[in-house]
C-alpha cells in the first residue's frame, strides 16, 4: 500500500526530475537571455542555457518512454500500480520542470540573487509546479488521473530531499560549483 503509493507518486515525476541532472551535466553554451539586462540584472543569468534546456528536455521524455518499456516488470516487481507516459505527458513533466526552474532564475535574478545563489523551498519546488503546470496544459486528463492528493503529497515531500540530496552528490563529484 506505502510502497505502491511512494512507487507511483516518483515513477510519475521521474521525467521531471531528470531534466535539471541532465541540463547540469551538458550545461555551458549560448545562455538563453543572450546576455540581456533589465534594471543592471541578468534576466535569467549564465545558468540557464539552451544546450542545457534542450538536452534537459529530450533526456526527460526519453526517460518517460524508456520507464513505459520496463513499467510491466517494474510494477509486478514492486507490486505497484504504475503510470504509462503519453508523449505529451512527458512533454510536458520534462519541459515543464525546465521552464519551471527558468521561471524560478528569473525571480531570483529580480529580487538581487547572483546566478548560483540559493533560495530554499523556491530551488527544491519550481520544477514541480512547472513540470505539473505544463503536464496539466498539454494532457490534462492524464494528469488529473495520475496525480491523485496521495501522490501530490508524496512528491511534496519526497522531492526537495532528492533535490537536495541529487545536488549535493552533484557538487562532491565536481559536477556543480554549488551544493544547492
Ligand atoms: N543548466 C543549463 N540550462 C538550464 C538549467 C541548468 O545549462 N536550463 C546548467 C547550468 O550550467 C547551470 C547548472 O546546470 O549552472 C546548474 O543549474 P541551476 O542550479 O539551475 O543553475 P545555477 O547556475 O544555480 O543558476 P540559478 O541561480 O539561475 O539557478
Ligand atoms: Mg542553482
Amino acid at each position: 500500500m506505502v510502497v505502491s503509493l511512494v512507487a507511483g507518486a516518483l515513477w510519475a515525476m521521474l521525467p521531471a526530475y531528470v531534466p535539471n541532472n541532465a541540463a547540469v551535466l551538458a550545461g555551458g553554451g549560448h545562455p538563453i537571455d543572450g546576455g540581456r539586462t533589465v534594471d543592471g540584472r541578468r534576466l535569467l543569468g549564465d545558468g540557464k542555457t539552451w544546450r542545457g534546456t534542450a538536452v534537459g528536455t529530450v533526456a526527460g521524455v526519453a526517460l518517460a518512454m524508456a520507464l513505459n518499456a520496463v513499467r510491466t516488470g517494474a510494477a509486478g516487481a514492486l507490486g505497484a500500480d504504475l503510470p504509462v507516459f503519453s508523449l505529451r505527458a512527458a512533454l510536458g513533466l520534462a519541459l515543464g520542470a525546465m521552464l519551471g526552474d527558468i521561471g524560478a532564475s528569473f525571480l531570483k535574478r529580480r529580487l538581487g540573487r547572483e546566478r548560483g545563489a540559493a533560495v530554499p523551498g523556491l530551488d527544491q519546488l519550481d520544477f514541480v509546479v512547472g513540470a505539473l503546470l505544463l503536464a496539466a496544459v498539454l494532457a490534462p486528463t492524464w494528469t488529473l488521473a495520475t496525480f491523485s492528493p496521495a501522490r501530490l503529497a508524496v512528491i511534496a515531500l519526497a522531492t526537495p530531499l532528492l533535490h537536495v540530496t541529487t545536488n549535493a552528490g552533484a557538487y562532491l563529484l565536481g559536477l556543480k560549483s554549488e551544493p544547492w
